[in-house]
């Protein structure tokens, strides 16, 4: 983790959060390289999900929701966790990680979910678990605290204007669905994704950007007639989408995939079966994607708050009734993480992302052999500019070949285009109008046609 973390920093993927102010925890910004990158595996994921489905579509809905909202999907009352603080350096941290960590550094796997606050103060009483910053022993009780981030609406009185930072993007589609059916033709079974910003008040280390304060979530709920369509085979072709995705898609390596079923204590009432897709981080299995069958739970508690009729009347029968949903939420910037971790590969001291092609944040860089040689830099900038039409495009023209392949294999920059003196007829005149593209994962070079490059490169990445 140590070195993905370094090399984001060096080769602007991601940065501290306010890091001239002396940082902010669980915060992260994203560089130059880290936004490509993150903005491609969101458009697949769209274009996955949702722009090549036929029984899908699109929305974005706002971060700031009517309050109510909150309460009746349970967030105000249920999206809590247990924290403690140490006495000695006001460090905060979630109880729950503090034990299941003191037993893993022993080799145990502890799971404390659903424990009473009065249980977990128990737990770490009887085991005497230290502070992990300070080593001191000397805990405030465990008591629970909402993750909603609260602001406030306008000039009116603080408690009428009270409004929370969305916890998820999942909120927007219910509160939408009434609308989504009046304005367009879909029919059951459909369903809606939604990608944007969500918010939690988290205050354990995140393990970078394993679990921060705000993130990118693509959240999916597929509405369904549970009289018409067996939800099991619904939920099972979710679990092999998202599979998918990660493999085929992202190109991540299965054997670091497991999916885990939670069990009664962790699952929420109201869901029939709820499963996380973990990857394997550096940090453990941890949840990559959540994949829950939550009922017509939602809806049903949104039409008791609003007093709005959510339900669906099938054309073809009449029949009126509360759809059901099946939702896979995934965090893209998890998914970031993992990209990045399952695609750093060291071959003796070369290091390199091997990310797929189409999720490099530059699907090629341009060099001129010399920077001081004014016809190789004029030729590689017109080369450059022809194929930013087409691409996300790197250039760079400083140091010697080497440093420029090792500066865009820490990128993950699959092609290295180079001008040099054969291709302006100053070399070997066969190879005239040619440049050399070097290959990221084999090293090895070929010559191309300067006006081949777009159909070349093309092929290359999106095959
Ligand atoms: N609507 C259901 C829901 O939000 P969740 O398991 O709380 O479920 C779904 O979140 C996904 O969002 C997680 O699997 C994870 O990928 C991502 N996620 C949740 N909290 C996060 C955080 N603090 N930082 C980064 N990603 C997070």
């Amino acid at each position: 983790m140590e070195k993905i973390v370094s090399l984001s920093k060096r080769r602007g993927f991601v940065f501290p959060g306010s890091e001239i102010y002396g940082g902010l925890a669980n915060s992260y910004e994203y560089g130059p390289a880290g936004v490509e990158l993150k903005r491609n595996i969101q458009d697949e994921w769209w274009r996955v999900f949702v722009r090549e489905r036929s029984d899908m579509v699109g929305l974005d809905s706002s971060i700031i929701l009517h309050p109510k909202t909150w309460e009746a999907s349970g967030h105000v009352a249920g999206l809590v966790d247990a924290m403690v603080e140490c006495r000695a350096c006001h460090s905060r941290t979630r109880a729950d990680h503090l034990i299941e960590n003191y037993f893993e550094t022993k080799g145990e796997k502890v799971s404390v979910e659903g424990k009473s606050e009065a249980e977990l103060d128990e737990v770490i009483g009887q085991n005497k678990i230290k502070c992990p910053t300070c080593r001191k022993f000397d805990w405030t009780p465990v008591r629970k605290f909402n993750l909603l981030f609260e602001t406030h609406v306008g000039i009116v009185p603080e408690a009428q204007s009270k409004v929370y930072l969305r916890g998820e993007t999942a909120q927007g589609i219910f509160l939408a669905f009434k609308n989504i059916l009046d304005s367009t033709r879909v029919r059951l079974p459909f369903g809606v994704g939604q990608l944007g910003k969500s918010f939690r008040n988290e205050i354990t280390k995140g393990n970078f950007i394993f679990r921060t304060l705000e993130f990118e979530q693509a959240e999916i709920e597929y509405f369904f007639d549970p009289e018409i369509n067996d939800w099991k085979e619904l939920y099972d072709g979710w679990k092999a989408a998202m599979h998918g995705f990660i493999t085929a898609t992202l190109g991540v390596k299965a054997e670091n995939l497991r999916w885990r079923e939670h069990g009664d204590e962790e699952r929420s009432f109201y869901s029939k079966r709820t499963e996380d897709l973990e990857y394997n981080f550096p940090f453990g299995f941890k949840e990559l994607w959540g994949l829950a069958y939550r009922t017509d739970y939602d809806l049903k508690q949104h039409m008791k708050f609003s007093g709005v009729d959510l339900s669906y009347t099938d054309p073809a029968t009449g029949k009126k009734f509360v759809p059901h949903v099946i939702e896979p939420a995934v965090g893209i910037n998890r998914l970031m993480a993992m990209v990045m971790l399952d695609a750093y590969t060291e071959d003796g001291d070369r290091v390199y992302l091997k990310l797929k092609p189409r999720l490099a944040p530059y699907k090629a860089a341009i060099f001129p052999l010399l920077a001081n040689k004014p016809q190789l830099v004029e030729l590689a900038r017109k080369i450059h500019g022809d194929l930013q039409k087409h691409f996300s495009v790197a250039w760079d023209d400083r140091g010697n070949i080497g440093k420029r392949y090792y500066a865009q294999d820490e990128i993950g920059t699959p092609f290295c285009i180079t001008v040099d003196f054969d291709t302006i007829g100053e070399g070997d005149e066969k190879n005239k109008g040619t440049v050399t593209v070097r290959d990221r994962d084999t090293g090895t070079q070929e010559r191309v046609a300067i006006e081949n490059l777009p159909t070349f490169l093309h092929g290359k990445i999106y095959n």
